[in-house]
This record gives C-alpha cells, sequence and structure tokens, in this order.
C-alpha cells in the first residue's frame, strides 16, 4: 500500500523509533532512518524495503553535534527527498542523583533533545510550509508534565520539547502543518538499562510495548492531535500531577525513580 509520502525518523535502531519505522512502512511511507550505527541502519533499511517494498534510506551521524540538524538537512536535500513527516525521536537519559551524574553527558542530551529537535523544525518547517503539507511527530515523556527527582535533567529537556512544540503548533494553525507531542511512560525498550533505571518502580510497574506506544502515536498523528499522553495509566500519571500538591507529587516520584539512587 504506498502512498508517495517520506518520513524522516531519527532514533529508529531500537526501542519505540524502530516500532514507529516498522509501522510507518507498513502503511506504505518511503523512509529516512537517522541515528548513530551505521550497520543497524543498514540491515532495518534492507529490511524495511524488502519486507514492505518501500524505498528506504539512511543517514549515520551523532544527532548531539551542533551541526547535527544542518548535516541532516543538507543530505535530504542532496537526495532529493521532500519530507512529509518527521519525527523527532532520537533521546537518552543520564539518570541518578544530579551530584553525581554525567556533565558531559547532560550536555549532550540537552544538544539532542532541545538544540537539535528545534533546529529540525528550523530547517523542515519551511519546506513544508512550501508544499502547504507536513506532519512533525516529537517525543514528549511523562516526564514533561512533572520534576523529577533523580531524573531532573532529562525531565526538564522533555518538558522543553512539549512546551515549543505546542507553542509552534498553534503558531501553525490553519497552515495545514501540525506538530503532535508523543508523551510515553515507561515502555520496554533499551532506554532504561542504557540509563541503568532498570531497576526502579517505574520500570517494574505498567511498562508498555513499543509497538503500542507507536500504535498510539499513529494515530494521534494522522488525527494531527497537538499532544498524546500514551496508555491509561499514563494519563492518570499526567492527571495527577495536576490534581496533587507539588509535594505529594515529588514524593511519589522519589518512590518511583529513588530507591536505587538513595543506595548509591
Ligand atoms: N523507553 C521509555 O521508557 C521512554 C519513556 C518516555 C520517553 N521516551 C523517549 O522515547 C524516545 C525513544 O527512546 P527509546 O525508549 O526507544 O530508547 P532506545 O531503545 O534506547 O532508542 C533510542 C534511539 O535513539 C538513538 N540515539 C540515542 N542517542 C543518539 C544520538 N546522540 N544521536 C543519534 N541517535 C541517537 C539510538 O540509536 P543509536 O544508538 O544507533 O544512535 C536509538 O535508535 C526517546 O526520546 C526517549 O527519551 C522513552
Amino acid at each position: 500500500m504506498k502512498n508517495n509520502k517520506t518520513a524522516l525518523i531519527t532514533g529508529c535502531t531500537s526501542g519505540i523509533g524502530k516500532a514507529l519505522s516498522v509501522k510507518f512502512a507498513q502503511e506504505g511511507y518511503n523512509l529516512v532512518l537517522v541515528a548513530r550505527n551505521e550497520d543497524k541502519l543498514k540491515e532495518l533499511s534492507n529490511y524495511l524495503s524488502e519486507i514492505f517494498y518501500i524505498k528506504s534510506v539512511f543517514i549515520a551521524y551523532a544527532l548531539e553535534k551542533p551541526e547535527a540538524a544542518e548535516y541532516v538537512f543538507h543530505r535530504v536535500q542532496e537526495l532529493d527527498l521532500k519530507i512529509d513527516v518527521l519525527v523527532n525521536n532520537a533521546g537518552f537519559n543520564e539518570f541518578g542523583n544530579f551530584i553525581k551524574t554525567n556533565r558531559e553527558k547532560e550536555h549532550d542530551m540537552m544538544h539532542l533533545h532541545m538544540f537539535f529537535v528545534t533546529d529540525m523544525m528550523k530547517f523542515f518547517l519551511p519546506l513544508m510550509l512550501d508544499n502547504k503539507q507536513g506532519q512533525i511527530l516529537n517525543i514528549g515523556s511523562t516526564g514533561s508534565y512533572i520534576s523529577c527527582p533523580y531524573d531532573a535533567v532529562y525531565a526538564a529537556t522533555k518538558s522543553y520539547i512539549l512546551s515549543v512544540s505546542k507553542g509552534i503548533n498553534a503558531e501553525l494553525k490553519g497552515t495545514g502543518i501540525t506538530i503532535t507531542t508523543l508523551c510515553p511512560g515507561s515502555t520496554k525498550t533499551e532506554f532504561a538499562a542504557k540509563a541503568g533505571m532498570e531497576d526502579t518502580l517505574l520500570f517494574k510497574l505498567f511498562v508498555m510495548s513499543p509497538e503500542r506506544v507507536a500504535d498510539i502515536a499513529y494515530k494521534a498523528l494522522m488525527k494531527r492531535k497537538a499532544v498524546v499522553v500514551a496508555g491509561i495509566y499514563n494519563k492518570i500519571l499526567v492527571m495527577s500531577s495536576y490534581i496533587l500538591p507539588n509535594r505529594f507529587v515529588a514524593y511519589l516520584s522519589k518512590m518511583m525513580l529513588g530507591k536505587q539512587c538513595q543506595a548509591d
């Protein structure tokens, strides 16, 4: 079921990004796959083009680098591709007691989640506006809504993503271009293990599959929703953060994330 549209997806070599790549391929989109691991990108690109009869290319780049969005944009121009859907999914977590977490990793995380995502919209939105069509999917988190102890910098970067996406989406009203922010909660991907947080309560309760999260994201994107929180438990969590006193939310977050850090 080819649709002659092209989706660019960052962070597609595992987890939610990989599930989204499969979903878009199933729906007939051609793909531009972006992440760092060239072998995995090649393998995924070949697999998706063979199974779903789509065109797939890949760009291997470390997206935390200051010039990364410009590099990706120019590669897409060189390949003479029009991007109909832009998915800013690549991300990671530097988790732990703030005084012990790695400053350089935090800087990379801030660059990847904030500068890169903002620059990608800066580069691709004018072309979408010229074409009078386009959709952007940015990946926030339930942490976009909550100041998380032991995950303070990560949650702050995800708040930025939610805020900037909602703001620009409102600016775009009436243009045919929309920005959807997906806010997942704990999802069974490589994310928790990479951050060393797989033993936290958060990753033991109500963990969703990346395929389910990708389905929810795809539907919300197609309905041009501004924001979607993945799953009923995460929706309740986010609503509670509005209703409950800040002190109690902080206490609950500490319980969900803290045990491992307190033992450090
Ligand atoms: N899993 C969760 O519980 C959860 C919850 C809320 C939000 N999220 C968000 O969901 C998104 C996807 O995470 P995931 O759970 O699917 O994690 P994942 O399985 O670890 O996948 C992360 C992807 O991002 C890519 N990536 C990471 N750092 C990169 C960099 N500097 N440059 C280029 N690519 C990079 C990785 O590929 P390479 O290593 O090949 O570059 C990989 O494809 C992230 O934005 C994350 O913050 C996840």
